[in-house]
């Protein structure tokens, strides 16, 4: 069920693609129920700002029912109904929990077949259950006679510490056969799931409830507050399985790493890093502090000095960045090569072995193997118009301080020298100078100075 709009999140997106370890709260309850289930037999629910939802996990393969309006998580399954008739069983999850594992889900389903019900709730005991649907059970405790939501309830039935999580499973035939008996005439007049229990109950047909041992499994976000709790429980996590795995991660509470990033081992992530979407690190680097680095992948034994951005490129192994190195989109940085401070790339490879230490800006640029970029190189890859590319083939050494006006190309093994501003092509082996020669007015500033003392 993902069609709700989250009223109490106070947000103008959708509540499900609010982000929780750098992804959808929908797309982290997808990804459960797909270890249990092809993406072909999940059908998302969704109705608020559909259009948004669908684009955000149809990557995924999962089909689509629309409930409009939304008129309540029992309204939503009955909008699910052609859906859901070829299936003898379906498994309800909130797109909202987003903390829910297979295996959790897999309990549930088994005691649900198990037992035979017409409809089994995931239960669990919360320290604090405000807020929760409370578990009325029936006498011989096995069964559950109703479900309370915190609105409706009685003082007495708010010390109830059993909650409903959400998650259900159904037997889709009494489901459907009942569910018309569900009535409006509550607090939000809407239709609840949750009173299937007492109709289903009341048609004699079997509800009961497991109780989930990992009740932080089952948390919704609501609100803010508990969206960021939820985040940083799943960051919390995700430390400690890279850790768990061989990563050193030093003061881990100060990184923030996405839920798909992966890292090798031996690696070590200094405090205050951020490791963001689809990441890959290899084995045996040191990410040093305050570098953020998102979509990227890394080779082993790389050295990421203080500061880097990384967005949407490749590193090498053994290469080393930084510190403040920007690597934009595009960038293709080669084994062993350097990238040093203040060197800002754009769709830019620089080829093995090849330096570019101080204070450049590579933008288009295609670049060989041992090649050495000086400090202050600049390729002018913008007319103002269209981009242009500058290819520098292996071995050229460009001096300091040069622009290189794109498109231009510098075959194998030139050289440029410093402060030159270079439109053409250069041919392989041959020198390009291109700036004014340097004129020396000998005794000048001895005649300067004698001209100033005697006026004195
Ligand atoms: C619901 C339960 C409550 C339970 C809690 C657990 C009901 C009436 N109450 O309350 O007993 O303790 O979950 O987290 O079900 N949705 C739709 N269509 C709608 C309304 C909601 O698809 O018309 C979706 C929402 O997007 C959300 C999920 O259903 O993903 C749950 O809805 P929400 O409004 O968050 O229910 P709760 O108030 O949390
Ligand atoms: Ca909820």
């Amino acid at each position: 069920m993902a069609a709700g709009k989250g009223t109490r999140l106070k947000s103008k997106h959708p509540k499900v693609l609010h982000q929780l370890g750098g992804k959808p709260l929908l797309a982290h309850v997808i990804a459960a129920a797909r270890k249990l289930v092809p993406a072909s037999d999940i059908y998302v629910i969704i109705g608020h700002e559909a259009d948004q939802v669908r684009a955000a996990v149809q990557d995924t393969g999962v089909q689509f029912v629309v409930q409009e309006p939304q008129r309540g998580t029992g309204h939503a399954i009955m909008c699910a109904r052609q859906a859901l008739a070829r299936y003898k069983d379906v498994i309800v999850l909130s797109g909202d929990a987003p903390l829910i594992t297979p295996r959790t889900i897999t309990k549930l389903r088994d005691f649900h077949l198990g037992s035979k019900a017409a409809m089994t709730i995931l239960s669990a005991r919360l320290e604090n259950p405000t807020g929760y649907g409370r578990l009325l059970r029936k006498r011989n405790r096995d069964e559950v006679q109703q479900v309370v939501e915190e609105k409706s309830s009685t003082p007495q039935q708010r010390k109830i510490r059993e909650i409903n999580s959400g998650f259900y499973v159904f037997s889709v035939k009494p489901l459907f056969q009942f569910i018309e008996r569900l009535a409006t005439d509550n607090p939000h007049a809407e239709y609840y799931l949750t009173d299937m229990a007492a109709v289903l109950g009341g048609a004699k047909q079997k509800v009961v409830a497991v109780e989930t041992e990992n009740p932080s499994e089952i948390l919704g976000s609501n609100t803010r507050a508990e969206l960021v709790g939820l985040d940083q429980k799943l960051r919390q996590e995700k430390c400690q399985q890279l850790m768990a795995s061989g990563v050193t991660i030093f003061y881990p509470e100060t990184c923030v790493i996405d839920a798909d990033v992966e890292v090798g081992a031996d690696t070590t992530i200094e405090p205050f890093v951020q490791l963001l979407g689809k990441t890959q690190i290899g084995a045996d680097c040191r990410i040093r502090s305050y570098s953020v680095i998102q979509n990227s992948v890394i080779g082993d034994n790389v050295l990421v000095r203080p500061g880097c951005v990384l967005d949407e490129v490749r590193v090498a192994s053994g290469a080393s960045l930084g510190p403040y190195s920007h690597l934009r989109p595009g960038s293709d940085i080669g084994e062993g090569a350097h990238v040093g401070n203040f060197v800002e790339t754009k769709k830019a490879r620089l080829g093995k072995g090849s330096k570019a230490n101080h204070l450049t800006y590579l933008g288009d640029a295609e670049i060989g193997e041992g090649v050495n970029i000086g400090a202050g190189t600049i390729t002018c890859n913008y007319d103002g118009v269209h981009k242009h590319t500058t290819v520098i083939e292996d071995g050229v050494f460009v001096g300091s301080d040069s622009t290189l006006v794109a498109p231009v190309k510098l075959a194998k093994g030139a050289y440029v020298g410093a402060a030159s501003c270079i439109t053409d092509d250069v041919p392989a082996d041959s020198l390009a100078l291109g700036r004014s020669r340097q004129i020396v007015k000998e005794g000048w500033a001895k005649q300067k100075r004698a001209k100033k003392s005697s006026a004195g």
